[in-house]
């Protein structure tokens, strides 16, 4: 039985990957930090099949041991402060954890194993300002956030430890992708959180900050499959994983107030605290060496998303105030 390492195993692509591998018929060990109130929400459903360990990416020890206890072929690195805008408030922890972090786990793994594969969680943000439209895996970076800048870090260090070391490391190059997992403080789940509020009467308003951005937003459970993928190839290699298609956030708005039979200008306010200092405003990859070499393409289009996304929310929030 293949055995996997996932650390970042309880945030959204942690737990859908983790459920991915067991289907696949892995043995999956997760990394969780310690933390004074555990929060399992995303994994407590199939928590008792997977093997939980104690490590953390800002300590190298940590990640020493448990490699050594635990032996894995696979090691997906997905631990990350993931949230851009808190980058701005927490610069130099964000560079801990995005950036060193991603040289932490490649050092404990030539320590451990060189031969184990290893997959690096890298991100559309590092296009930022972008240099052409669509981006591709040549496209040149230009990130606009501290987490875009660490991812940038993250990126070239596995590169670089592939071609000094001659591990088996690649980069997958991600775009936004959303689900029912996806945390309430991204602007798709604060949205269609706040919609099925709405609806329910348990709220009025919605405040967000820049509606004209867009994104090139896919389903999460399409995106752990390439992450999977790209380390079931006989070389290592660096791909983009997007669907093509850039929205707006007011599209996202739009068809998830029309989900409940709502116009989204009755209900959002601009409120400056959700303005960044500096924007992302188009991203849009192009998937072509994913599809042309992985075989992956991505199963659910943005709209059923959307409206897949509400429901879920609605349903989530009668369960959770008893409502029929
Ligand atoms: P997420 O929901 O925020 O999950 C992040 C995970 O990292 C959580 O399990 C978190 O643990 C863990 N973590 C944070 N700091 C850690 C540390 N110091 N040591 C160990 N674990 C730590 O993020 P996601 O959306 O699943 O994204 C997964 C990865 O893909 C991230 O690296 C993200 O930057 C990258 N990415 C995401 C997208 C996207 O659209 N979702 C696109 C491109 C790239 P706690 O539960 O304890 O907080
Ligand atoms: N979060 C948030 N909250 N974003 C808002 C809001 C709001 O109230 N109003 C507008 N936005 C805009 C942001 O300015 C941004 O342009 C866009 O919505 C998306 O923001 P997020 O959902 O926070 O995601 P992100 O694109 O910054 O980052 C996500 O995707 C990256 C891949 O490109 C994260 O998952 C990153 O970890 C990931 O790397």
């Amino acid at each position: 039985m293949p055995k996997a390492l996932i650390t970042g195993i309880t945030g959204q692509d942690g737990s859908h990957l983790a459920e991915f591998l067991l289907e696949q018929g892995y043995e999956v060990v997760g990394m969780v930090r310690r933390t004074s109130t555990i929060r399992f929400d995303r994994i407590r459903h199939f928590q008792d099949r997977v093997t939980l360990v104690s490590g953390d990416l800002l300590d190298e020890v940590s990640l020493i041991h448990l490699l050594r206890e635990h032996r894995p072929q696979e090691v997906y690195n997905l631990a990350a402060q993931s949230f851009v805008q808190a980058s701005w408030s927490q610069p130099v922890f964000t560079g801990e954890v995005t950036a060193l972090g991603v040289t932490r786990i490649l050092d404990a793994i030539r320590i451990v194993d060189p031969e184990i594969r290893f997959y690096q969680a890298s991100s559309s943000e590092m296009f930022g300002k972008v240099r052409e439209v669509p981006q591709t895996e040549l496209t040149p970076f230009h990130p606009r956030s501290p987490y875009g800048v660490a991812k940038v870090y993250g990126h070239w260090i596995t590169i670089n430890y592939r071609e000094s070391y001659g591990m088996y490391a690649c980069s997958g190059i991600l775009f936004n992708h959303e689900g029912a997992r996806r945390g309430v403080e991204f602007v798709t789940r604060k949205i269609s959180d706040a919609v099925a509020r709405i609806h329910l009467g348990l709220q009025q308003e919605l405040a967000l900050g820049n509606l004209d951005a867009k994104r090139d937003w896919g389903w999460a459970p399409d995106y752990v499959r390439a992450m999977w993928l790209m380390l079931q190839q006989d070389e290592p290699d660096d791909y983009v994983i997007a669907t093509g298609e850039a929205h707006s956030v007011r599209e996202f708005c739009q068809i998830a107030f029309d989900q409940v039979g709502r116009d989204y200008r009755e209900h959002v306010v601009i409120d400056e605290r959700f303005l960044r200092p500096a924007e992302v405003d188009l991203l849009i990859g192009d998937p072509t060496k994913a599809r042309e070499q992985l075989g992956w393409q991505p199963t659910i289009g943005f709209e059923d998303m959307v409206r897949r996304m509400v429901d879920n929310d609605i349903r989530l929030l009668k369960e959770e105030h008893d409502l029929p």
